[in-house]
């Protein structure tokens, strides 16, 4: 079924559904104005904790807090109807052990209307994966390159390569088993994406992974040339709107300081305002 003909939001079941069918098309958004412009084309929307990133400034995810993704999934889930809404988990909000896990993402949840979590991690995540799903919370995993651990991976490196490829399927195994819906791949080489993609059965989700997975995901602000800090390898600029906002945002500048700026077709100047009149 293409998107547009799509009358309400799957869940994470239908998601599921969708294993070695049509590709799922995700973004990720912050914003209510971003996610009403994918709600017509997208099957789930990110809130990612890419965030605390392309919106905050901050020089890694790991800064990222449950209030500001909360305070983003609140705006996300304003733009959606059609759309499954998926948040992230932050930075040290799951990782102690399933407890914690499951009060912060029963708060996510709660408090966003989000249809499910995202966390990160392989073998090292699939009992905490399994003490959610049991008690209904749908989790779409992230294996990989996963960029709250770039401190112990030594930097956004592709994953997987070489003797890494059984880590990375052990992982991919060890998710599903222990019930994730679906399973971000982030920047793993292309045979061993597809080499997963065959081996589970449930979707995968690439960004920096391969065509052949059941779906894939990208940064919105990466995709559209808003943020340009850096750009990696698996980025395509479908727009490039930084430099485009920019140059409006010199022409502003410019009008104000020659005083061109209001024209007349902004101002109400036909008559002086009496006292107790409004503008
Ligand atoms: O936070 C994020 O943006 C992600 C990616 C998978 C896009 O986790």
């Amino acid at each position: 079924m293409s998107a547009t003909a799509r009358k309400k939001a799957p869940n994470a079941e239908d998601i599921r559904a969708r294993k070695g069918g049509e590709p799922l098309v995700s973004l990720t958004a912050y914003t209510t104005p971003m996610a009403q412009l994918m709600d017509d084309h997208c099957d789930f929307v990110l809130v990612g904790d890419s965030v605390g990133m392309v919106l905050h400034g901050l020089s890694s995810t790991l800064g990222v807090t449950m209030e500001m993704m909360i305070l983003h999934g609140q705006a996300v889930a304003r733009g959606l109807q059609k759309a499954m809404m998926v948040i992230d988990m932050p930075f040290a909000s799951y990782e102690e052990g399933p407890a914690q896990a499951f009060r912060n993402a029963a708060r996510l949840m709660a408090q966003t209307g989000a249809g499910a979590v995202k966390l990160e991690g392989g073998v090292e995540m699939a009992e905490t994966i399994r003490f959610l799903v049991k008690r209904g919370i749908p989790v779409m995993a992230h294996i990989g390159l996963t960029p709250q651990s770039i401190n112990t991976l030594g930097g956004y490196k592709v994953q997987g390569r070489d003797d890494q490829a059984e880590t990375v399927l052990a992982d991919a195994h060890a998710v599903a088993d222990a019930g994730a819906f679906s399973v971000v791949l982030e920047k793993v080489p292309q045979v061993l994406a597809d080499r997963i993609t065959a081996a589970i059965a449930i979707p995968t989700i690439g960004i920096g992974a391969s065509a052949g997975c059941d779906g894939q995901i990208l940064v919105v602000d990466d995709m559209l040339g808003f943020f340009t800090a850096f750009k990696p390898k698996f980025v395509k600029r479908y727009a490039d709107l930084g430099p485009l906002a920019e140059q409006a945002i010199a022409d502003y500048a410019t009008e104000v300081r020659a005083r061109s700026f209001p024209a007349e077709e902004h101002i109400f100047a036909d008559q002086a305002p009496t006292e107790g009149s409004k503008a």
